[in-house]
């Protein structure tokens, strides 16, 4: 025979431990939410599909920064759309997406990285904060 005294301390020590986390994510102002960035409101579409954009964003910008500065070479032709852009930090990405506080940022603060690329490129309107 089990010991039937033991059961409801039991049953109370495990729905603690089990709601521990539910209390403590209601005690530190709720779970930590990836960005929402801000999308610009007057476009639909990115250079590429916005999957691909958020995983390959950085090498593309690099993968341009070869080209124009190495070749000279200045058109881009999206490979999902057909569609040609002038291979431009600022005059084609920054173009769409003229909020870098509340696009690029907001996404690059939440991983903790750090472009450099300002120091020498110019953000068309910087919102101060
Ligand atoms: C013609 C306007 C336009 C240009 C130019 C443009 N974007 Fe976009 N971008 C958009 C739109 C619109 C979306 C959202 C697309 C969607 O919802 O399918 C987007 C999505 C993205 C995303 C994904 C955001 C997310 O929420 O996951 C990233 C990252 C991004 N763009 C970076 C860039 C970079 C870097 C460049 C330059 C190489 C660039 N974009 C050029 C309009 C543009
Ligand atoms: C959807 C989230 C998101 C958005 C929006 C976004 N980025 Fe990023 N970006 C990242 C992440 C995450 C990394 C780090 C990736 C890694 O280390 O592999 C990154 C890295 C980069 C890097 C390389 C930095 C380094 O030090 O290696 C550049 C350049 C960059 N982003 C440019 C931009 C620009 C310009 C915009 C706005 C037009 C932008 N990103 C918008 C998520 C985003
Ligand atoms: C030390 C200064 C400096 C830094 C830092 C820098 N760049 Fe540049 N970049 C330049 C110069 C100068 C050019 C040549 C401009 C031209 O020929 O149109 C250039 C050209 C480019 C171009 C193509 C031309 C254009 O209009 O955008 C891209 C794309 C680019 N850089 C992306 C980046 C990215 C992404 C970063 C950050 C990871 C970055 N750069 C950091 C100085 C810099």
């Amino acid at each position: 025979m089990y010991d039937g005294k033991y059961i409801v301390p039991g049953l109370l020590i495990f729905l603690a431990v089990f709601f521990i986390p539910t209390a403590y994510t209601y005690a530190t102002g709720g779970p930590s939410q990836p960005p929402k960035p801000a999308l610009p409101a007057n476009e639909t579409q990115c250079v590429e599909s916005k999957d691909w954009m958020r995983d390959n964003h950085m090498q593309l910008l690099v993968q341009w920064r070869e080209d124009v500065v190495r070749n000279n070479d200045r058109t881009y032709t999206s490979f999902t759309y057909n569609k040609q852009y002038k291979k431009s930090l600022t005059n084609t990405c920054l173009k769409c997406h003229d909020n870098k506080q509340d696009f690029c940022d907001s996404c690059h603060t939440y991983a903790g990285v750090s472009p450099n690329c300002w120091d020498c490129h110019n953000v068309p309107k910087e919102v101060s904060s």
